[in-house]
């Protein structure tokens, strides 16, 4: 298995005591997979994959296990769950602007990375820069890799982002709401583009959506959250099918169209 998350707890000190917001969250992502991780807001959703790379505020504490591979995950260091973030499981979140520098060119941004992680000199780095901001569909990537990230639209921004995740060729690519700040036509471009990217660069992929819409044209296996917990998993088609739980269903009435098969 490539990433195991076994009693995920995660909790934060707050002036008015503990909240628990993630309570003993399981779930397997295999090799190849797009695993979704659904629920309403503060369900726990961006606390879990927050918590396995060491990503909480400082209030917060985790504990339970995140086998990634052979490495245990809860407990490493920073030192060491930084080189994982850096090149194993990337992230990219709803707001690019939270993992960009607003004061770097993009160039400088991705030959950094590109450097400190794979040791490339900057000729190397920049052709290979190039080569992935042409990857996430960026015209005229030879050219604009000299932006700064504001000269970027939103969708274009969140491409950038998406190839500096990439750079490094990770294992797992986790995506929080990496579409929701968009419109609806850039949001179904950004999700075509991570489909193609994940076959291309055989990448695993965490997409955490509220959105079950967006679940069902990408995920393999779904996990739903409610207050911290796990209440369904279940392949996609067998949850659009036969969701178990009402919570579910719920979730399921709030998607305009259910049927992902559908012509418009
Ligand atoms: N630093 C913190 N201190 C206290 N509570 C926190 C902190 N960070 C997050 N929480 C709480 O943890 C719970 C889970 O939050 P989380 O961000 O995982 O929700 P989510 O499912 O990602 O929601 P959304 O869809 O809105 O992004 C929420 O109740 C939130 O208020
Ligand atoms: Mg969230």
């Amino acid at each position: 298995m490539l990433l195991k998350v076994a009693n995920l707890q995660v909790s934060f000190d707050t002036p008015d005591g503990p909240v628990d917001a993630v309570r003993g969250l399981d779930f397997e992502l295999a090799e190849g997979q797009t695993l979704g991780i659904v629920g309403e807001s503060g369900s726990g959703k961006s606390q879990s994959v927050r918590a396995l790379l060491g990503l909480l505020d400082s209030n917060g504490r985790v504990s339970g296990s995140a086998r990634y591979r052979d490495t245990e995950l809860i407990g490493l260091s920073e030192r060491e769950l930084r080189r994982i973030r850096g090149s194993r499981i990337a992230m990219i979140f709803q707001d690019p602007m939270t993992s960009l520098n607003p004061h770097l060119r993009v160039s400088t941004q991705m030959t950094e990375v590109l450097a400190q992680h794979q040791g490339l000199r900057r000729r190397a780095a920049m052709s290979r820069a190039i080569e992935m901001l042409e990857a996430v569909r960026i015209p005229d990537a030879a050219r604009r890799i000299r932006y700064y990230p504001h000269q970027f639209s939103g969708g274009m921004r969140q491409r950038v982002m998406i190839a500096m995740s990439l750079l490094c060729q990770p294992d797992i690519l986790i995506a929080d709401e990496p579409t929701t700040a968009l419109d609806v036509t850039v949001q179904a471009e950004i999700l075509d583009l991570i489909r193609d990217l994940r076959t291309r660069f055989s990448t695993s992929v965490i997409l955490i959506t509220h959105d079950l819409g967006v679940v069902a044209g990408t995920c393999d296996h779904v996990v739903v959250m409610r207050d911290g917990e796990v209440v369904e998993r279940a392949a996609v088609g067998a949850l659009f099918d036969q969701p178990q739980h009402d919570y579910t269903r719920r979730l399921l009435a709030a998607v305009p169209k259910l049927d992902a098969g559908s012509t418009n």
